[in-house]
């Protein structure tokens, strides 16, 4: 009773990928509980995560996740002012597992439910650490997607550019493979490239240069497949972590340029002129990338704009950033019906054409 009038109290549920996650946020910040169970050790075996692997490890342990995270927040369903899950995009058993789990709850405790677009959850992160105000330029950057979008609110975004092929995380995940590095690829080939000299081996820098702001990572990729071929024996530690810093500096300076060209399309389409310093927000798991968060902060400071970064563990999936997509969305008056149905795909930007490339959700 009376739970509509206080600040939102929200129990988040993300399953879209290989993280089991479940969280409860409030309107003021505040996070009561954020638990994150990975799946890593049971897709290791594959390389990768496997979808039905994936699937059945959430229906294993999300209700338990739950409870607990529940019993860490000292709170009752009752207490809650909304339940919200991971609708999509992402693999759509896992994605079905948390939104049949958040509904159900939602319609046992008679609770509105909120169906979160997962990207949206990475997009609205940043304000769960601090009172970012729209509009911003986001960099989107995850195992799924690579994008360049303006974020005018919740539901409204802009894409200024996306990947046409791989996405930042898979081009990580596949030259960690490549190296032999292990799974997940991204945090191995940033720990791999400490010890590495980035100028040893020549990698090209996709699209630098272009117009636009679209990535493609796939022929860095082959470029990384070409050098190991060449050397004509397996990479040693010194030249797996060479071509480690490499490719991190070559995706990194793609990523710079393509940036830049997307702050100038920003400022074009939104009206915030010099000397106004907007922010630029980086999300997404790849955005956990010192080297690349240091990078980032040096065109910002260079081009005028301010970086904003949420904290490693906000940048990876978690359930903290569906829970307060969900507050944001109610705040708007939003909720959905127990009806609402998974997407695979589901774009943040619908006018945007879809990318060319296979393999890419949006
Ligand atoms: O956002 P996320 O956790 O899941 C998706 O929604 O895709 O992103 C996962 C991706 C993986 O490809 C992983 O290798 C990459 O983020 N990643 C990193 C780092 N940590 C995670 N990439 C580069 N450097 C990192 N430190
Ligand atoms: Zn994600």
């Amino acid at each position: 009773m009376g739970n509509r009038e206080r600040a939102p109290l929200v129990l988040g549920i993300e399953t879209s990928c290989d993280e089991t996650a479940a969280a409860i946020v409030d309107g003021d910040r505040r996070i009561h509980a954020d638990l994150v169970l990975s799946q890593i050790e049971d897709h290791r075996p594959y390389g990768g995560v496997v979808p039905e692997i994936a699937a059945r490890a959430h229906i294993d342990h999300l209700d338990d996740l739950i409870r607990r995270a529940m019993a860490e927040a000292g709170l009752e369903f009752r207490d809650l002012t909304a339940v919200a899950a991971t609708a999509g995009p992402g693999l759509i058993g896992g994605v079905m597992v948390g939104l049949m789990t958040g509904k159900a709850i939602a319609a046992a405790a008679r609770l509105p439910f909120i169906g979160v677009n997962h990207l949206e959850g990475h997009a609205l992160s940043v304000r769960l650490i601090s009172d970012v105000s729209f509009p911003y330029l986001l960099l989107l950057v995850s195992g799924g997607h690579c994008q360049l979008l303006t974020v005018e609110g919740p539901g409204r975004y802009r894409r200024l550019g996306t990947t046409i092929d791989d996405a930042a995380g898979e081009a990580f995940d596949k030259t960690a493979k490549m190296l032999g590095l292990g799974f997940p690829g991204g945090p191995a080939v940033e720990r791999a490239a400490r010890a590495g000299d980035p100028t040893r081996f020549p990698l090209p820098t996709p699209m630098v240069g272009r117009p636009g702001a679209d990535f493609s990572f796939s022929g860095l990729k082959t470029a990384v497949r070409r050098e190991i071929e060449k050397l004509g024996h397996p990479p040693t530690a010194q030249e797996k972590a060479d071509l480690a810093a490499a490719f991190q500096n070559a995706l990194t300076a793609a990523l710079v340029d393509r940036t830049g060209q997307a702050m100038g399309m920003f400022r074009e389409l939104t009206g915030v002129r010099e000397p106004e310093m907007p922010p630029l927000v980086v999300a997404g798991g790849v955005a956990a990338n010192g080297h690349i968060r240091a990078a980032l902060e040096d065109l910002a400071r260079d081009r005028g704009f301010r970086l904003m970064a949420p904290p490693p563990r906000l940048c990876t999936d978690n359930a903290a950033m569906i829970a307060w997509a969900g507050i944001e969305r109610l705040r708007l008056g939003h909720s959905d019906p127990l009806d609402l149905a998974a997407r695979a795909r589901w774009p943040l930007d619908p006018a945007a054409p879809p990318a060319i490339g296979a393999g890419v959700k949006a």
